[in-house]
């Protein structure tokens, strides 16, 4: 079967129409391209005018083991046959308990947990800041610039990615303090890794903690292992490693937003076991689910709730969702997902950097694992971020069959599917090839 398969130019005349109904009855919100999907398979994505194209961006980084995998067709249905709904937060179903006990089993550190279900990223964090609040009777925070943490208003005061999503918005949940993450190819700081010694972690000990977030009042430092949103930044070795002991000294915890990092994306199960670091509370949503809605605050059982109805929610460990997850979780075991998300990222770093080298408007190829990404400048020498070559690029690609995502100020990321095929990765990688050299013209 061929892929990408174009038959007419996206959009085609029956995804036109869809698109125009949804913008006159669905509220605005992030739309990327107008790619109208009719069913999707794996890594390939059928449109609703015939065309096949080869998904790289995963849903925002959900479909780790591809779209509508058989294992989880099935647990879903018989889970569903079974019943749809139950309200796992006031009663009780066995399903929802055998994915607490897994997701104990499968996150850091071997100390007894317990986990909290939700339907989202945001809502995953937003139980880690009451977690957190809960336990250390302790009110502040500090996050990084050009994190994405979600949109509600306690997440979104954690959220420091682009203006527009704070803009008007204020006031968020107060308590906040935002610090410069480990950017290292555009050091707010002007040094340079290994020499800086984690100069952008260190500070937050020397001088953040000692004046505006003072340990008495600190609860936590929330961070992404990796930033997704902001920009696929790769922090340095060690960084993640040196910030858990600056929190751990200022008597706050480490909570580790895995919302887009986990799930074997990096290459590690987590984001975060690349500096082996065991943090009190790790949040979870997109991939635990494979596009089921679900997701977790996973903390130290010690630190759970003393009495009932102090938080909950309706949905959290929805029978089905939960059902997906297992089937999830079992088929990155099984088929040694993690693994192959190492090995694929190789190679697709590697020729992500022979096309880097051919033209000049690549600054930087960076990534772990199957989470890659290319940041276009308008030169190599400034180092200006060209958000419209960016933009080019992505609508070339969906054009001649390849499906990519945006991030921060000018970056792409390359997101496939942990089981890709490796001749459609390579696939995927030569529509890109052919963008690059049509933008170079
Ligand atoms: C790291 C991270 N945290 C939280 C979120 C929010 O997740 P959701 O959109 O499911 O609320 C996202 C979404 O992109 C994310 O990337």
């Amino acid at each position: 079967m061929k892929a990408p398969d174009i038959k007419v130019t996206p959009p085609g005349p029956k995804a036109r129409e869809i698109v125009e109904r949804d913008r006159a009855f669905i509220a605005t919100t992030t739309k990327t391209a107008p790619i109208v999907a009719q069913r999707a398979q794996g890594s390939l994505v059928w449109d609703v005018d015939g065309n096949v194209l080869i998904d790289f961006a995963t849903g925002i980084s959900v479909l780790n083991i591809g779209a509508s995998h058989p294992k989880v067709v099935q647990a879903v249905t018989e889970q569903a046959k079974l019943f749809t709904h139950f309200a796992g937060t006031d009663y009780y179903y066995e399903i929802q308990t055998r994915l607490a006990e897994k997701l104990g089993k499968i996150t850091p550190g071997k100390h007894k947990k317990k986990v909290f279900f939700t339907n989202s990223g945001a809502e995953s964090n937003e139980a880690a800041l009451k977690i957190a609040k809960y336990n250390l009777k302790k009110q502040m925070f500090l996050a990084f610039l050009r994190a994405f943490h979600g949109r509600t208003q306690g997440a979104l005061a954690l959220t420091a990615s682009k203006a527009k999503h704070r803009a008007g918005f204020f006031p968020t949940m107060p308590g906040v303090v935002h610090v410069p993450y480990a950017y290292c190819f555009r050091c707010p700081y002007k040094m340079t890794y290994p020499a800086c010694d984690l100069y952008c972690a260190n500070i937050i000990e020397d001088l953040y903690t000692k004046t505006i977030a003072p340990p008495a009042d600190l609860a936590g430092i929330v961070l992404e292992p990796v930033q997704g949103e902001g920009g696929y930044i790769v922090p340095p070795p060690g960084w993640i490693k040196r910030i858990s002991e600056i929190a751990k000294r200022a008597g706050a915890w480490l909570i580790a937003d895995e919302v887009q990092s986990g799930f074997g994306r990096t290459g590690k199960w987590w984001g975060v076991d690349h500096d082996a670091v065991v943090p009190e509370v790790m949040t979870l949503a997109k991939a635990m689910g494979s596009g089921l809605p679900i997701g977790a605050a996973v903390f130290p059982a010690e630190m759970d709730f003393k009495e009932y109805g102090i938080h909950s929610n309706t949905y959290g460990g929805n029978p089905v969702a939960a059902a997906a997850s297992l089937a999830t979780i079992e088929v990155i075991e099984s088929e040694r997902l993690v693994e192959r998300s190492e090995r694929l990222g190789k190679h697709l770093a590697k020729r992500l950097d022979e096309l880097k080298d051919k033209v000049s408007f690549v600054g930087d190829r960076r990534g772990l694992g199957l989470m890659q990404a290319t940041e276009f400048v308008t030169d190599r020498k400034s180092n200006k971020p060209d958000p419209k070559i960016r933009d080019a690029i992505t609508e070339d690609a969906y054009k001649h069959g390849l499906i990519l995502l945006p991030c921060g100020d000018s970056t792409l990321r390359y997101i496939p599917a942990l089981n890709v095929p490796e001749d459609i990765l390579d696939a995927g990688i030569d529509v890109l090839a052919e963008c690059f050299k049509r933008a170079a013209k």
